[in-house]
């Protein structure tokens, strides 16, 4: 049995282990802090208000700014007289290929719907049945109706209304154009709080201080923009993951990246955030066809078009192979122009800017990176293996999606996450001020050169996408470890920030696609088709103070850190 490797000896390359700081100029203590203004960020920072805690958000766009707001499709949750949360349960098990975390997954199905509720109470303007009731629809993978969406297709948005409001209204502090630099670890390695610095428009860090708590919460979203292109904004560089990396957490499920299989495409060279065509299009009767017209999905899965996304974009990926061709067809023509425009009205104003009419034309589709599923590993109330260190929604890898996540479940679980993640900050905070940072980093400080990310996003893209293999993996490897470094003398910015996070993401995700040697859910192998029993396993990942990974496997029934650990 070829299992993949327990406690090994470090793997080359190493990542960044440390960020060469600014000196603190200022510190400030709070009871926690939320890094990330997500649907998750968000809620984790009202809970927390509302229980009274002293809670500051550090986003380092504006506030609102996360992958949240450009959610189209909506929230899965179990609310239709024909559904239970058995099926919504057994829908995530079967799409996350064996790699869920059933006990997680059984806490998100029964918590959704009221996750749903609350957002309700909180204003949120939900797109009704003639009842009154939440409008369901279906995506890909769900067995039911249970997708709640608000404006047609601006269901993120709405969410991120929502919440931001609820914010300004609770007169939590938010710090905007600040971006968290490093954690601040006391004399046990617990986290204590962060560096933090201001972005200025031309991305030079000011301003640089200490923000001291008993609790840090990461809620800075995914890592799309790795890759030269993906649906999500240009802000998901990752760094949240790999500042938890630099202070101690493991990562895992990192190669399990999820194409969406309608990403517009608008030529080869396109770089940056993509327009997205929500799976909803084909849950309302959308089909992909090729060139001539054919459909592509029958015969491939019973589900057809509305298979899971890993099987859609494998299947659009085999064709494009034999065909030569770069792109497939989303014909939603049959749904008629009035339909569109009120049910997709974002989705047909998107195409039409870019030179196409789903009203009247197929319209051209390609696979593109769009969530990624692995992330810190924490547990569904966000503990981390590091006391003091939270993650909550895309950031965290929970065990929830496994190796594929299920349409719609992810801004669902950023808010259950972000709720029982506050309760347990708020019940397990202790009296007094945070303790004594006691290092920033035990580590030499170092940072990617930004002209080196281009390189590194256009190999992640070509040798880490939808189907990869031994060789092209190992190509991205070496591409990865000949990234230039920061000149030294030169001043940390945010693009050297973004840089290193990028490099530090995509070198977890070339050591832990080429240890996986098999097909599963989001990871597609051309040189190792099908799944292989010995690997049901998860893949976790540290760094040694020289940044070196060391990589082990987390079966499935054992726990998912090595202690829980909470506040600090
Ligand atoms: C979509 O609308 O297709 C995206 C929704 C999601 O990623 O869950």
């Amino acid at each position: 049995m070829t299992v993949g490797p327990r406690r090994t000896a470090p793997v080359a390359p190493a990542v960044v282990p440390a960020l060469p700081l600014p000196a603190a100029g200022w510190s400030t203590d709070v009871d926690a802090i939320v890094v990330g203004s997500g649907a998750a960020g968000l809620m984790t920072a009202l809970a927390l208000a509302e229980a009274g805690r002293r809670v500051t958000v550090v986003t380092k766009g504006a506030l609102g700014d996360g992958s949240t707001r450009w959610a189209q499709g909506g929230l899965a949750a179990v609310l239709g007289a024909d559904d239970d949360a058995e099926l919504h349960l057994q829908d995530t098990l079967t799409a996350g290929a064996g790699l869920c975390d059933e006990a997680a997954v059984a806490t998100l199905v029964t918590e959704a719907p009221a996750a749903i509720g609350l957002l309700q109470d909180l204003g949120a303007r939900l797109d009704l049945d003639p009842h009154g009731r939440p409008a369901l629809t279906r995506e890909g993978g769900h067995s039911r109706d249970r997708i709640v969406h608000a404006g047609g297709d601006a269901s993120g948005a709405e969410v991120t209304r929502t919440l931001t409001e609820a914010l300004r209204s609770a007169g939590i502090e938010v710090l905007e154009q600040t971006v968290a630099l490093e954690a601040l670890r006391g004399r046990l390695g617990e986290v204590v709080g962060l560096r933090v610095a201001r972005v200025a428009v031309d991305g030079t860090l000011t301003d640089a201080g200490d923000l001291r708590a008993h609790a840090v919460v990461l809620a800075t979203g995914g890592y799309g923009q790795a890759y030269a292109a993906a649906t999500s904004p240009a802000g998901t560089t990752g760094d949240g993951l790999a500042l938890a990396l630099r202070a101690g957490a493991e990562v895992a499920d990192v190669e399990m990246v999820q194409f969406h299989p309608t990403v517009l495409w608008q030529g080869p060279g396109a770089t940056g955030q993509q327009a997205l065509i929500s799976e909803a299009v084909r849950g309302e009767g959308a089909v992909l066809v090729d060139g001539d017209g054919r459909r592509i999905m029958p015969g491939a899965h019973p589900l057809a078009d509305l298979a899971p996304r890993d099987v859609v974009s494998a299947t659009i990926a085999a064709h494009l192979a034999a065909t030569g061709a770069d792109f497939v067809f989303l014909d939603a023509t049959g749904l008629g122009a009035d339909f569109l425009e009120n049910r997709f009205p974002g989705i047909l104003r998107a195409c039409r800017a870019a030179g196409f009419d789903p009203a009247t034309e197929p319209v051209p589709v390609a696979p593109g990176a769009h969530y990624t599923c692995g992330g810190v590993l924490a547990d569904l109330d966000g503990r981390t293996g590091v006391p003091g260190l939270f993650a909550v929604g895309e950031v965290a890898c929970t065990g929830v999606h496994g190796a594929n996540r299920l349409a719609s479940n992810s801004v669902t679980e950023g808010l259950v996450a972000a709720r029982r993640c506050a309760a347990v900050v708020d019940a397990e905070l202790p009296p007094g001020a945070p303790a004594e940072p006691a290092r920033t980093s035990s580590f030499a400080g170092g940072a990617i050169d930004p002209a080196a990310r281009p390189g590194v996003s256009a190999a992640t893209s070509r040798y880490a996408g939808v189907v990869r293999t031994a060789d092209g993996l190992a190509e991205l490897t070496t591409t990865l470890a000949r990234a230039d470094r920061l000149p030294a003398g030169r001043p940390l910015d945010l693009a050297a920030v973004e840089a290193t996070a990028v490099h530090t993401v995509a070198t977890l995700l070339a050591t832990a696609a080429l240890a996986r040697p098999e097909s599963r859910g989001c990871h597609r192998r051309a040189d190792a088709p099908g799944p292989r029993p010995e690997w049901q396993v998860r893949l976790a990942h540290r760094i040694d103070v020289s940044g070196h990974l060391h990589t082990r496997t987390v079966p499935l029934t054992a726990p998912r850190t090595d202690q829980k650990q909470g506040v600090a």
